[in-house]
């Protein structure tokens, strides 16, 4: 009984730890990697959003599409999104600095910044009849 308890307990120690060797990872990521002082261009942005392929799963307005998330409008905070996009091990592949400069990122921000929120269907008079 007392070995049965161990062969549960261990896994999920081991499995823990991996969690706050990521979570230390990430913040290391985030310390390294978040764009400097840059006067960001949200068109340069908008182009660097097209060549990157961006657009291919995200929309070219970062609505959202069959494979990728909505991003804008209000997109989430630039350190979310930069850790995200240099670290992402999932379905999208990781952009690092070599491949998309923080000067780049920060464009694409600013790019994902200003789009513009869509109206309230309810000020729209042909979707309230
Ligand atoms: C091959 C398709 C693909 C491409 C290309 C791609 N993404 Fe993604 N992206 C995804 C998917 C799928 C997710 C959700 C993945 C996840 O949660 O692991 C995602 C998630 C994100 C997120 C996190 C969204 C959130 O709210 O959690 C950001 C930010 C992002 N992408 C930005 C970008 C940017 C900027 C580019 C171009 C430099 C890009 N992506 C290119 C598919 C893609």
């Amino acid at each position: 009984m007392k070995n049965h308890a161990s062969l549960f307990a261990r896994p999920a120690m081991r499995l823990s730890l991996l969690r706050m060797a990521a979570i230390a990872a990430l913040s290391i990521g985030f310390i390294a990697s978040v764009p400097d002082a840059h006067a960001a261009s949200a068109e340069n942005g908008k182009a660097a959003f097209i060549k990157n392929g961006c657009w291919q799963c995200h929309g070219f307005a970062g609505q959202g599409g069959v494979t990728g998330p909505t991003l804008a409008p209000s997109p989430k905070a630039l350190s979310f999104i930069s850790v995200f996009i240099r670290n992402s091990h999932g379905v999208m592949p990781p952009y690092q600095k070599a491949i998309l400069s923080d000067a780049d990122l920060a464009d694409i921000y600013a790019y994902l910044q200003s789009i513009p929120q869509g109206k309230d269907y309810k000020n729209i008079p042909l979707l309230n009849q």
